[in-house]
């Protein structure tokens, strides 16, 4: 039986499938490439990948029937807030139709586990922290309305129709293949590009969107690809997990920390706040650490790591 991963091509989607690959386990791929890339997968004969988009529901069904997953990991989105301010009705296909299609395939196909990555965006700016998974939820943006949506049909599908679906809300990950190419992409990849530029003499700046205070709760990708696997292995079916590390950084610690490990900055500019930005965010991780997770890596331990790559 083989495993899928949607978005297995992108930045999280493909440390999952490399750890997979790892255990002996026979991986499916499904990707449109849109911001993942070919070249983030390893070669592998246990590898499978298909080029197309979870929006088309004639393949995904196909994929389901030719295939015989015993688990889904669902992590095919437009994972920008930002572009899904600008783009609210491409992103909904993507980040909710999306979903339902591949659920509806995995309650006829039978499969048992489907994994959603959700977000710590669905929390909002509601001022109460550290943000555990009872509390009331705030989506403030059309990304983290989809990713409510798409987690509430993830996890009602246990009791509508006894797929174990389990959802996790991811806070900010960060980490190797996290594209800095992109104006979309997340903070840590962009500000390392900008350094690294700075460093062969071009004259960039790092900008901050506000006054640099908005908080994080910034997770290295490999302990988020652990708490995939917890998930899968023993995550209660129907229920909401948070993934983080229970630490809050602000973007003007992330760069004291970088100028400790590089020794110098560029020049840092103020521009106005993003519509829909959040002012903090920091996890309560007590429910995942019950199944046994710990996150490896703190911040300073994966920017590090990281900078130490690139
Ligand atoms: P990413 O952009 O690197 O990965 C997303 C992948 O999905 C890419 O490979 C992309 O090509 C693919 N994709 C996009 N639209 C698709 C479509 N229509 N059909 C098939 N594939 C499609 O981003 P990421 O950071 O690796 O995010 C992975 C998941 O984790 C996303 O669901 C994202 O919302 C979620 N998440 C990420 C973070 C974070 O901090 N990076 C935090 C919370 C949740
Ligand atoms: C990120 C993820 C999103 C996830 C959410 C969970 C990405 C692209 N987005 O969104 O998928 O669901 O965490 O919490 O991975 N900023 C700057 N300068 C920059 C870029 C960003 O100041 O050059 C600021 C932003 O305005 C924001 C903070 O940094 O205040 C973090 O931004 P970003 O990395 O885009 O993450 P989120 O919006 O938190």
């Amino acid at each position: 039986m083989s495993v899928l991963v949607t978005g297995g091509a992108g930045f999280i989607g493909s440390h999952l499938v490399e750890v997979l690959l790892s255990q002996g386990r026979e991986v499916v791929v499904l990707d449109d490439l849109s911001t993942g890339k070919l070249s983030n997968l390893p070669d592998s004969s246990s590898l499978e990948f298909v080029k197309g988009s979870v929006t088309d529901e004639e393949l995904v069904r196909r994929l389901f029937e030719e295939f015989n997953f015993s688990s889904v990991f669902h992590l095919a989105a437009v994972a920008s807030v930002q572009r899904s301010v600008e783009e609210p009705l491409y992103c909904h296909r993507v980040n909710c139709d999306g979903t339902l299609y591949l659920l509806q395939s995995a309650v006829s196909r039978g499969v048992k586990r489907f994994i959603f990555a959700s977000s710590a965006a669905v929390y909002g700016d509601l001022p109460q922290l550290p943000k555990r998974e009872e509390m009331p939820v705030s989506p403030l943006t059309p990304y983290a309305v989809d990713k409510y949506a798409s987690e509430r049909y993830v996890v009602n599908s246990f009791r509508l129709y006894g797929l174990e679906g389990v959802a996790l809300r991811f806070f900010n990950v960060f980490g190797e293949r996290q594209d800095p190419s992109s104006p979309y992409s997340g903070v840590i990849s962009i500000f390392i590009d900008r350094v690294k530029r700075y460093l062969t003499g071009e004259p960039v700046t790092v900008d901050i969107f506000g006054d640099g205070r908005q908080t994080r709760d910034f997770i290295y990708v490999k302990d988020v690809v652990s708490a995939l696997l917890i998930a899968e292995e023993r995550g209660v079916p129907g229920e909401v997990y948070n993934v983080g590390t229970g630490k809050e950084t602000s973007l003007l610690e992330l760069l004291d920390y970088i100028r400790d490990i590089v020794g110098t900055l560029p020049e840092i500019r103020f521009l106005p706040e993003r519509p829909g930005d959040i002012k903090r965010s920091v996890a309560d991780i007590s429910k995942l650490e019950k199944l046994g997770f710990s996150p490896r890596f703190s911040v300073k331990e994966g920017l590090s790591n990281l900078i130490r790559e690139v």
